[in-house]
């Protein structure tokens, strides 16, 4: 569900307001209405990620460690200040989770779910995709049997969600969901559209570089993790203060995908690459239910 896609009437748009018989501006009379928490600047906030940035330069220059988490207190990305945890981890018996949890069989996942193109009557509209990739654990070995789910907006940055009211078209042969599950050496295989970039009320003018939920899940429903892929390239990176809350380069790079051009279909797909890590030093970075993020939520 979209996380931040609070997208009431913005009423800054000057050719919605008839202006013909008004009086002239004065200084005590703004020219824009007064707007709500997304009035802040991309300047102010990009002012507040670059500070954090070098602050934790110069922690790491100073030898601290690398941090290749999420900040849960990142104040540039506003609403996380507000819900990020803020008491300790409860913990629960995973065998009894798993006697309530709900459970699936290789023989559940079909083999088409994984490709989002062919999921209604027409194919979608946008940039046909292929985005495949192994999960491997910290000593690189695959990690087979994985459920890999994906969720993802359409071409115009859309999500099929009813908070999702971004001015832009719902895709009818687009739905944005698939899974697959990985096999013997851990590698997964998506077919889709790439999304589109989208907008989101953290300030005024903030847009989501474009983007991939995924969701794995283990041979237990409590071996969970979520996370998204970018792709590379993206001029967003450093205006989104999602991405930036990573404060290391490194890990934030992997997330980005690599183009594929040996993989890429002639006439048909562009290719992309993403592996991703379970545990290590190199682990990707994931939104750990545990610690109460918005795992299963769409940023
Ligand atoms: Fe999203």
């Amino acid at each position: 569900m979209p996380e931040e896609i609070n997208r009431e009437t913005f009423n800054a748009d000057p050719l919605t307001e008839d202006v013909s018989d008004a009086a002239p501006q004065t200084l005590a009379q703004p020219a824009v209405p007064a707007l709500d928490a997304a009035a802040e600047s991309q300047q102010i906030l990009s002012g507040e990620m670059q500070a954090l940035g070098a602050a934790y330069a110069q922690a790491r220059a100073n030898g601290a460690a690398a941090e290749i988490q999420p900040r849960l207190d990142y104040p540039p990305y506003r609403s996380s200040i507000l819900r990020h945890p803020t008491k300790s981890l409860h913990h629960a018996d995973p065998e009894t989770i798993e006697l309530y949890s709900p459970a699936f069989g290789h023989m559940d996942v079909h083999a088409l779910e994984s490709d989002l193109t062919i999921q209604h009557n027409g194919e979608p509209l946008g940039e046909r995709i292929i985005v495949s990739g192994r999960v491997l654990d910290g000593d690189g070995r695959p990690v087979a049997g994985q459920l890999v789910e994906i969720w993802q907006a359409n071409s115009s940055g859309r999500y099929i969600h009813k908070r999702d009211q971004h001015p832009a078209p719902l895709d009818p042969n687009f739905t944005g969901v698939g899974r697959c599950i990985t096999g013997a050496d851990g590698s997964y295989s998506f077919t889709t559209i790439k999304p589109g970039a989208y907008p989101w009320k953290n300030h005024l003018n903030a847009w989501r570089p474009a983007h991939i939920h995924f969701s794995l899940f283990g041979h237990e429903f409590t071996q969970r993790i979520v996370t998204q892929m970018y792709f590379p390239g993206d001029p967003l990176f450093a205006l989104d203060p999602i991405y930036q809350s990573i404060v290391d380069q490194d890990a934030r790079d992997r997330l980005v995908a690599t183009y594929n051009h040996d993989q890429t279909k002639p006439e048909w797909a562009l290719a992309y690459n993403w592996d991703i890590v379970l545990t290590g030093s190199k682990r990707t970075w994931t939104e750990n239910e545990a610690l109460g993020a918005e795992g299963d939520q769409h940023e």
